[in-house]
């Protein structure tokens, strides 16, 4: 039996939930990176023994859509999976229904699925700090009752929150810019999960592919992209009131 991590993972916080979860599993992984874009997926071998821990983040209550594409090339021959999504206070709506059909149609054997929290990775006032001490404790239970399941040999499907259709998605809108800082070093276009920004000249972004993910903003050794103040300002205010109020792990067994 082999452990996979399997994470679409923009700016961290997705990857700090699915890490504490799969520490509680038992922790020895084979890591694998959905924002990889030149990776071939189709070359994994799963076996139907396998655990695959699946964890992505909400965007607008949906799952990122190269997320959807890349898992949609996977051969999870019968593998078990453990589904995470991960959101930023606001609401998660479909993401899990979603990453469920993603995963049933690429082969694997969904056994569990989480909805954990991260900080929003646009707004980051909204979920500040989150995995905190006590998310990762809560992690560390679902993770004990996965196991639990396992143990018992239950391989029943769980009952996954969510909308079929799904909510539609359109994006945010929001395209980071370079700032005057920018050095042109490039490691926004090598890390870049769609490719949007020119490895030539990554002062340019393909407004069309770019998915706001904010990998390019979080990693820039200069600090130098941004997001237009006013949008962020905006889009602050009117998540105010939804994002206001704490929000707790889910597990569905
Ligand atoms: C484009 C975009 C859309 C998002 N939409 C939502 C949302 O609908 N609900 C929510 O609670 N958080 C939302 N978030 C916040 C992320 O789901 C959350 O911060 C997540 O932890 C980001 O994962 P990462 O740190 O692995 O990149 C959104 C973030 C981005 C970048």
């Amino acid at each position: 039996m082999n452990l996979y991590k399997i994470t679409f993972s923009p700016t961290g916080g997705t990857q700090r939930a699915a890490d504490r979860l799969v520490e509680g599993l038992g922790g020895e992984c084979t890591a694998i990176d959905l924002t990889d874009s030149r990776f071939q997926f189709s070359s994994l071998a799963f076996t139907p023994e396998d655990i695959a821990v699946i964890a992505v983040p909400s965007y607008g209550g949906r799952v990122p859509a190269p997320a959807i594409q890349r898992l949609g090339t996977m051969n999870g021959k019968g593998a078990r999976a453990i589904l995470v999504c991960v959101y930023g206070n606001r609401a998660y709506e479909d993401t899990l229904a979603e990453l469920e059909d993603t995963a049933v149609l690429a082969g694997f054997h969904v056994i569990a699925a989480v909805a954990a929290l991260a900080e929003h990775s646009i707004i980051r006032r909204y979920a500040a700090g989150r995995p905190d001490v006590e998310d990762e404790k809560q992690l560390q239970t679902f993770a004990q009752k996965i196991q639990e399941k396992l143990a018992a040999g239950d391989e029943t499907k769980p009952n996954i929150p969510g909308n079929r259709p799904y909510k539609k998605y359109g994006g945010v809108g929001m395209v980071p810019k370079p700032t005057k800082d920018c050095t042109s070093c490039g490691l926004c276009a090598q890390k870049c999960p769609v490719q949007a920004i020119d490895l030539a000249d990554p002062r340019q972004t393909d407004k069309e592919t770019c998915i706001s993910c904010m990998r390019c903003v979080s990693i820039c050794p200069q600090s130098a992209r941004k997001v237009s103040s006013v949008m962020l300002t905006a889009a602050e205010l009117a998540l105010k009131k939804v994002c206001s109020d704490r929000k707790e792990g889910e597990l569905f067994l």
